[in-house]
């Protein structure tokens, strides 16, 4: 556990008493530092709000916005829900693992992008919905990804 992280988790508290509250705060602060979220970093938080590691492993993985594994500098989502599998989310995966190289859930060997499915990401009406470094893109498709994959991850945030 960093040492930090125990003045975090008490000014978590200080904002939001209820320690299930606490938590996403927490987690944001955390994994913004390091990164992602280990299973160790899951147990010190657990520890520090009082809760038990299977609530705080849980809310970890419900949300797409938390990393269980170490990403890449660009992380992409591709919705796998239903409306967005019906619009071709398949497709539009298959066509990012081709062009990446890596399979869903994989890192680019060179650290680049992540690519990882998500469950409903509550744009329905713009399936297939992807995510570029938590930016929505609606209607994807091959060739409206391609570029902003092109320049780093760059061309998304402008
Ligand atoms: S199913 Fe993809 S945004 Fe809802």
């Amino acid at each position: 556990m960093k040492p930090e992280w125990s003045q975090w988790a008490r000014e978590a508290k200080e904002q939001f008493p209820e320690a299930h509250s606490s938590l996403l705060p927490l987690l944001h602060r955390i994994q913004d530092a390091e990164g992602w979220l280990s299973d160790e970093t899951i147990r010190d938080v657990a520890a520090l709000l009082d809760l038990s590691t299977q609530y705080v492993e849980s809310v970890a993985s419900f949300y797409s916005l938390f990393y269980r594994q170490k990403v890449g500098k660009n992380v992409i989502h591709v919705c796998g829900g239903l409306s967005c599998a019906m619009a071709g989310s398949d497709s539009v995966m298959e066509h990012l693992e081709k062009k990446l190289g890596i399979r869903e859930g994989q890192t680019t060997r060179d650290g680049e992008y992540t690519l990882l499915e998500a469950e409903c990401l509550a744009a329905c009406d713009l399936a297939p919905v992807a995510q570029l470094n938590l930016r929505f893109h609606g209607h994807v498709d091959a060739e409206n990804l391609d570029p902003l994959l092109t320049d780093d991850g760059k061309e998304v945030n402008s």
